[in-house]
């Protein structure tokens, strides 16, 4: 089983991080293939607990090495804070590999992404305020400046010059603030070229002789299928392809090479930002799942909206990344409901709708249709097998798993990597 994939089948924050750092131990590479620190993994190993941002969740195995891949957007600063925080803990990192093509995310971006929202007012994403869209924009529109260019000042200071052109327009005249200067941009960012230096790699070809070799590969993705730029819920997402096809365009790593991909899903849904969301729950159940479920920001602090388990998207989220297994997280949090509501389709217009309408206009007014489900109130967090789950807990993860099109492969019952049920082998 040399490469998998493992990424979020909801709007994020579903439990990567604990499932990647389960997984760990028994891989030869963690890759992260997009997103960049607006993603908040939280790994607990015994009574330690780590929050990564853009360190794939692997660098606390010792024996694997974690890759950032091309399709991520680095933000040097918060890179090497990250890598000093995480050596301050004893934490070996000096294995880390940063793909040369990967794009970095410097100060105007940052600055970008906030004025942006700002004047979007009412409209607004709701974004983590961490560069990201603006930094996948000049990717795009071929003016980002990528880690390679660190090594080469002339070509950084003629890259950064061409990006300011335009944006110190766009700060003045648009949005009110002072322009930036490139002499400013250029010596920051040489100053994270040494430093960052020893990690750069062709991590592309790394990658697939590692593959070739019979090597583990593990690609691990930030956010989730929901906020997809192409298949979540657009405009309300994030601005790469979270979806399991990033993996083979953020790391170089061709589509016939993956073997497995795993949707981590959480048991209810949750969402950070604005857009759209049926099963979202305003009253006292929303609450108590927000409360029981520890449901905060990891990496903004924001309140996370709560709401009950969506099957539409489930079943979606196998359609759009091919998923073969899902690892089924946060069981534990639906302890002690008496009946758990559970969506099974939409109703749109009067019309009963099974799959995820394609129009926006369709979605912002679907309707969750619920089926009931019978709850249990007995403590689940120290069940090892399926069958030491109560019965109404196993009916539970059946009916999700029939109504979700892909077999739960794994259960988590609390955050630490031992709280885990494994139904089938993930390698
Ligand atoms: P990620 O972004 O997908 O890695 O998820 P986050 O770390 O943002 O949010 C998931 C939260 O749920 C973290 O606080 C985890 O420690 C926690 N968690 C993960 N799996 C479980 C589980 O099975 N049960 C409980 N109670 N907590 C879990
Ligand atoms: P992990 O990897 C949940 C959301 C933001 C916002 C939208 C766009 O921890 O699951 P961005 O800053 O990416 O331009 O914001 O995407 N968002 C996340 N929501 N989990 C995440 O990451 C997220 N990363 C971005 O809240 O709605
Ligand atoms: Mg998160």
């Amino acid at each position: 089983m040399p490469a998998l994939v493992l990424l979020g089948a909801q709007w994020g924050d579903e439990g990567k991080g604990k499932a990647t750092d389960l997984l760990g131990g028994s891989v030869d590479y963690v890759v992260r293939y997009q997103g960049g620190n607006n993603a908040g993994h939280t790994v607990v190993v015994g009574d330690q607990k780590y929050a990564l941002h853009l360190l794939p969740s692997g660098i606390l195995s010792p024996g694997c090495t974690p890759v950032i891949g091309n399709g991520v957007v680095v933000d040097p600063a918060v890179l090497l804070s990250e890598l000093s925080g995480l050596a301050d803990r004893g934490v070996d990192t000096s294995k880390l590999l940063i793909s040369g093509n990967a794009h970095l995310i410097t100060p105007y971006h940052t600055t970008l992404d906030k004025v942006s929202e700002r004047f979007l007012g009412k409209r607004k994403i709701g974004t983590t305020g961490r560069g990201i869209g603006p930094a996948y924009a000049d990717k795009i529109n071929r003016v980002g400046i990528r880690v390679q260019d660190l090594f080469d000042e002339s070509i950084l200071r003629q890259k950064v010059e061409a990006a300011l052109d335009y944006k110190n327009q766009v700060l003045a005249k648009l949005y009110n603030r002072r322009a930036i200067a490139v002499d400013q941009v250029v010596e920051e960012l040489l100053g994270y070229a040494d430093r960052l230096s020893g990690y750069v790699a062709d991590t592309t070809l790394l990658l697939n002789n590692a593959i070739d070799q019979g090597q583990v590969v593990l690609f691990e993705g930030g956010q989730g299928t929901l906020l997809d730029v192409d298949h979540g819920t657009y405009p309300f997402v994030t601005s790469s392809n979270p979806t399991a096809g990033g993996a083979c365009t953020g790391t170089g790593v061709g589509p016939t090479k993956i073997n497995r991909v795993i949707g981590i899903l959480k048991a209810y849904t949750t969402r950070v930002g604005a857009g759209p969301f049926p099963t979202e729950l305003l009253d006292e159940d929303g609450e108590k799942l927000r409360t029981i479920g520890g449901e905060r920001g990891v990496t903004t602090g924001r309140d996370r909206r709560c709401g009950w388990f969506d099957a539409v998207i489930a079943r979606y989220a196998t359609r759009v990344n091919g998923l073969t297994d899902f690892f089924l997280t946060k069981l534990d949090v639906l302890t002690g409901w008496e009946r758990i509501p559970v969506c099974v389709a939409y109703e749109i217009d009067g019309k009963r709708v099974e799959e995820l309408p394609y129009s926006q206009t369709d979605f912002h007014h679907a309707k969750p249709i619920y089926e009931t489900l019978p709850g249990w109130s007995e403590d689940i967090t120290q069940a090892k097998t399926f069958d030491e789950l109560p019965k109404n807990a196993q009916k539970y993860v059946q009916a999700l798993e029939e109504m979700s099109g892909a077999p739960i492969s794994a259960i988590g019952v609390g955050p630490g990597r031992d709280e885990t049920i494994q139904i089938n082998s993930f390698l």
